[in-house]
């Protein structure tokens, strides 16, 4: 799958954000081996910290129906009136939970439109990360 397509789907993603308390909506699009698209939005939530961002929501839905292998995942990011938007990285958190399904040559795309992107490799992006080997 192209990543602009991939762009729009995480896009698409970002209508459904819940973001009361920040106003900050973020849409994720995570493209399985298998060819599917789980989008995810954030969630937030009146007592802050059971809030889930939009990365978490698409990893875990997908994970729910028992999909585990993935390439990609697309992220947008930007304040509810925004007139633009930035580059909006994964959070650590996030990083952490994809480095527990995803190889490190699975690719992170922050996008500020579907044309104008950035792809970076999520062991670019979580160096010396902590993994189900550190517990041996
Ligand atoms: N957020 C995400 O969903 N993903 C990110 O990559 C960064 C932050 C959410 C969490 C919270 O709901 C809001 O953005 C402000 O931090």
């Amino acid at each position: 799958m192209e990543y602009t397509a991939l762009v729009r789907e995480a896009f698409a993603a970002r209508e459904n954000a819940y973001a009361p308390y920040s106003g900050f909506l973020v849409g994720a699009a995570l493209l399985a081996e298998n060819g599917k698209v789980y989008r995810g939005c954030n969630v937030e939530n009146a007592a802050f910290s059971p809030g889930s961002c939009a990365e978490r929501t698409a990893l875990y839905a997908a994970v729910a129906e028992g999909v585990r292998r993935f390439r990609a995942i697309a992220v947008v990011g930007a304040k509810q009136d925004a007139e633009s938007f930035a580059f909006c990285f994964p959070c650590g958190v996030c990083r952490q939970a994809l480095s527990e399904f995803c190889p490190p040559s699975f690719e992170v795309v922050v996008a500020k439109s579907e044309t104008d992107f950035q792809v970076y490799r999520l062991d670019a992006l979580l160096p010396y990360g902590f993994g189900g080997d550190s517990l041996k």
